[in-house]
């Protein structure tokens, strides 16, 4: 069996990874990939860009591949999926239709209150005088969504009103283009974040570990909000009672109201919450596909074959799957990122020292590499992640940490205070 996964971050690694480790899967081919694809084992990269549908297309017909996984949101919101269909290819991941829960944040929140999926009180606004009249009208803080993608850009959590204003004037000013001609408005939530990814083939749902990221640049989460600096699961704050209650009050609403709007949601539904100081979860958004970097924390925990869920999935007969398997112990993840990110970066600086880091029986899961005749170089902001299992959290991330100071790269930067809320030593 071979199988085409879509995309270049460690997300991607660590999917390409996992699908190969049982032996069915014989390939992997990753489009366009990185260094860490390209050195893997039984994986390859191909050159096709994520948007690139035809090419992926013809490549999937021509080699016969068993099913195409999408990594991230773009091409799913793109409708990669439902151009693949159309040429019988089998993909795990949302159509147009479905990925909307991720590009819309307007069309999301209104798929959440018709389901009462709790969430954030919201308004949803097509100009700029009308929102700014309802934050005057709100008050602080206050949070300033643009409705579409904008990479992990275009949400502003308002200490002011001032603050709140000058979001809406850039969101209506071009910042985000198109994802910014609406915005949604909606109450601050307090309390502790959490994410919990679900596998689903529209029918039955089932979630994945429950993982914790870390979306500031800077110790002690401050600075600005990155794609993920690290992450840890299984996080301890969704106790089995909460799990519970996230798939009957959110899980299991969002595919069923889905299925009534028509929607075949075959792939991962990952719903970032908010644990409320009041024990309750709040939706803070849903995401179509699988998180970066929470897959680094839980694929590696997972015992059951990823291949054998996705398949399930496709083929739309997940609840006759037996209940996903776990290895015991937590899982640690440590991103280091070029200097300079998430604004501006270098490029194209050795790295060395990863096969030292993965002696000691940590993943190095690979982000912006790229694999050079000379070697391995940097190719992005996120550089790439360490994942370490251990048997409480102060010993994954002790094995985390221990094989990250085998790497180096120069510019090389990572937060030290990954896990905070779970170590007793640091
Ligand atoms: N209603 C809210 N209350 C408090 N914080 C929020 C709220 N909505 C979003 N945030 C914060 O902003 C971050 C980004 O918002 P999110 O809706 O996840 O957008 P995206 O991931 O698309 O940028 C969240 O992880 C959370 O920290
Ligand atoms: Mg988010």
């Amino acid at each position: 069996m071979k199988v085409l996964v879509v995309g270049n971050g460690g997300r991607e690694h660590a999917l390409a990874w996992k699908l190969l480790e049982s032996g069915k899967v014989k390939q992997v081919i990753c489009t366009p990939g990185n260094g860490g694809t390209a050195t893997l084992p039984r994986c390859q990269n191909l050159a096709l860009n994520v948007k690139d549908f035809e090419g992926i297309a013809r490549f999937a017909l021509v080699n016969n591949v068993a099913f195409v996984v999408v990594g991230p949101e773009d091409p799913l919101a793109a409708g990669i999926t439902d151009f693949l269909q159309e040429q019988k290819i089998a993909v795990f991941g949302p159509d147009k239709l479905g990925a909307q829960i991720e590009a819309s944040k307007a069309w999301a929140k209104a798929l959440m209150l018709e389901a009462s999926i709790p969430t954030a009180k919201a308004a949803v606004f097509n100009n700029r005088e009308a929102a700014q009249a309802y934050v005057k009208a709100q008050g602080a803080p206050i949070v300033v969504k643009a409705d579409g993608l904008a990479a992990g850009k275009g949400v502003t959590v308002a200490d002011t009103v001032e603050a709140a204003e000058a979001a809406i004037a850039a969101a209506f000013g071009g910042q985000f283009g198109a994802a910014g001609k609406t915005v949604v408005i909606e109450e601050c939530l307090t309390g502790q974040e959490v994410s919990v990814l679900a596998v689903t083939d529209g029918i039955t749902i089932r979630p994945l570990l429950p993982a914790q990221d870390h979306k500031r640049i800077g110790e002690n989460d401050t600075g600005a909000n990155t794609g993920g600096m690290g992450a840890y699961a299984p996080a301890p704050l969704v106790s089995p009672a909460m799990m519970q209650r996230i798939q009957d009050e959110i899980l299991e609403p969002a595919i069923a109201i889905l299925r009534k709007k028509g929607i075949d949601y075959r792939g991962v539904l990952y719903a970032g919450l908010m644990i409320t100081p009041a024990g309750d979860p709040k939706v803070i958004e849903f995401n179509c596909r699988f998180g970066d970097p929470e897959t680094q924390v839980v694929l590696p925990l997972l015992h059951t074959p990823l291949e054998d869920i996705m398949l399930a999935c496709i083929k739309q007969r997940l609840a006759d799957l037996p209940e996903f398997e776990w290895k015991t112990g937590t899982c640690a993840c440590v991103v280091a990122a070029s200097e300079g990110y998430p604004d501006i970066y270098k490029k194209g600086a050795p790295i060395t020292g990863i096969e030292a880091a993965e002696s000691s029986g940590a993943f190095v899961f690979q982000a912006g590499t790229q694999a050079k005749p000379q070697g391995l170089l940097t190719d992005g902001g996120r550089v790439l992640g360490v994942s370490a299992i251990g048997e409480g959290f102060d010993h994954a991330f002790e094995q985390a940490y221990a094989a990250l100071s085998q790497i180096y790269f120069d510019g090389m930067y990572f937060r030290r205070d990954i896990g905070h809320q779970v170590r007793t030593i640091r």
